[in-house]
């Protein structure tokens, strides 16, 4: 028998998580049963959805039930196996979600190369939130050579996948974070061409500045007051990629403020802007191998790079979790469970 720690969502928030919202439990795993694998966590990756998933709200994907355990994307190294394409000792992606063990059907498992890229980079550049920008950006927002292009969150994994793309494809890439050291790292480990603080009291006359040819790609990662200063920015037959809406996804009420729906519309008509909204899942079948291709490629080329923050433990889940929420992630978010 093994034994799994496994963190449960205990109750739905109203606002923002809090620590109260989480369970730990111990389980005992069950035996295998065939095309079953047993699976130990090594990284758990935390994301931005996983605070939709906690609410029972409609949206794209089935809430977590109360007692469940959280869900989400695993590094993992298989214990036992009784499927035959895997074998004691191989590392997988899995699905597994945040808990120490898992018991898991092969068919739901990719198999890793630990040889060909450190294997925490398949939850992030290489992974869901890698293929996100790839997919959303080159789908969507079809960079130009030339043009400029905006993302926020820019120090994410999805953000600065963007950003680098859009560099690749010829664009000018202006990213937006919180704080002095988040953007530090967007001009000098991430090679964007502007970076601006959205938290500095004149934010929206700084990125005003920094585009004096208007804005045609803005890669929609917050909403908020970030969004607030770049519509009026953006030219005739911009592309607004709309991939996530971190700045709401705390909210209990409607946003303070005038009702903007009139003046948002009316922008999309006189500008002929394209606003697109999607799901990496839409794109995987289709562009998911020439992602890892070429990816991989700029990766070992240097031409893209990725930050990573890795809390060690998954006890420390949660709070990192919360963390993410406000904004205290440095990079890609990872708990590392165990060596
Ligand atoms: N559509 C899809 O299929 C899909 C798939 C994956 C991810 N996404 C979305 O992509 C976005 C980025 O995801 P990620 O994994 O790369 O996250 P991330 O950048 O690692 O973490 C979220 C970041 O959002 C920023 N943020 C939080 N609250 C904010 C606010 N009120 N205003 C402005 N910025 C705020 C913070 O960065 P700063 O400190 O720099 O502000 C925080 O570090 C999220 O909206 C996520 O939901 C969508």
């Amino acid at each position: 028998m093994v034994e799994s720690t496994r963190i449960v969502l205990a109750s739905r928030p109203v606002g923002a998580p809090t620590p109260a919202d989480f369970r730990f439990e111990t389980t005992e795993l069950p035996p295998l049963e065939d095309g079953q694998v047993l699976l130990r966590t090594l990284y758990l990756s935390l994301d931005p959805y996983m605070r939709g998933r906690m609410s029972d709200a409609e949206s794209y994907a089935k809430p977590v039930e109360l007692g469940q355990v959280m869900v989400g994307a695993t590094v993992a190294e298989v214990l036992d196996s009784r499927d035959s394409g895997f074998a004691k000792g191989d590392v997988v992606l899995a699905y597994s979600g945040w808990q120490s063990a898992a018991v898991a059907s092969g068919s739901s498992l990719r198999k890793l190369d630990p040889d060909k890229a450190p294997i925490s980079t398949a939850l992030g550049v290489l992974g869901m939130p890698g293929f996100t920008a790839y997919s959303g950006l080159l789908q969507i927002g079809q960079p130009q050579e030339g043009e400029t292009l905006v993302v926020a969150a820019a120090t994410g994994p999805v953000g600065a996948t963007v950003g680098q793309l859009a560099k690749i494809k010829g664009a000018r890439a202006i990213g937006i974070a919180g704080g002095p050291k988040k953007c530090a790292a967007l001009r000098d480990e991430l090679g964007f061409d502007v970076a601006l603080d959205h938290r500095a009291p004149d934010f929206a006359d700084q990125l005003r500045a920094a585009v004096p040819d208007g804005i045609d790609i803005y890669f929609e990662n917050v909403g908020g007051h970030v969004a607030d200063a770049v519509y009026p920015l953006l030219n005739t037959y911009a592309r607004v990629p709309v991939c996530g809406m971190i700045a709401n996804y705390n909210a209990s009420g409607k946003p303070a403020g005038p009702d903007r729906f009139p003046s948002f519309y009316g922008r999309i008509l006189t500008k002929s802007l394209t606003i697109r909204g999607f799901i990496q899942t839409e794109f995987v079948r289709e562009l998911y191998p020439d992602f890892l291709r070429e990816v991989s490629g700029w990766i070992a080329e240097g031409r893209i790079r990725y930050l990573e923050d890795v809390v060690e433990g998954l006890d420390n889940a949660p709070e990192a979790f919360i963390g993410l929420l406000e904004g205290r992630n440095f990079g890609k978010l990872v708990v590392k469970v165990a060596d």
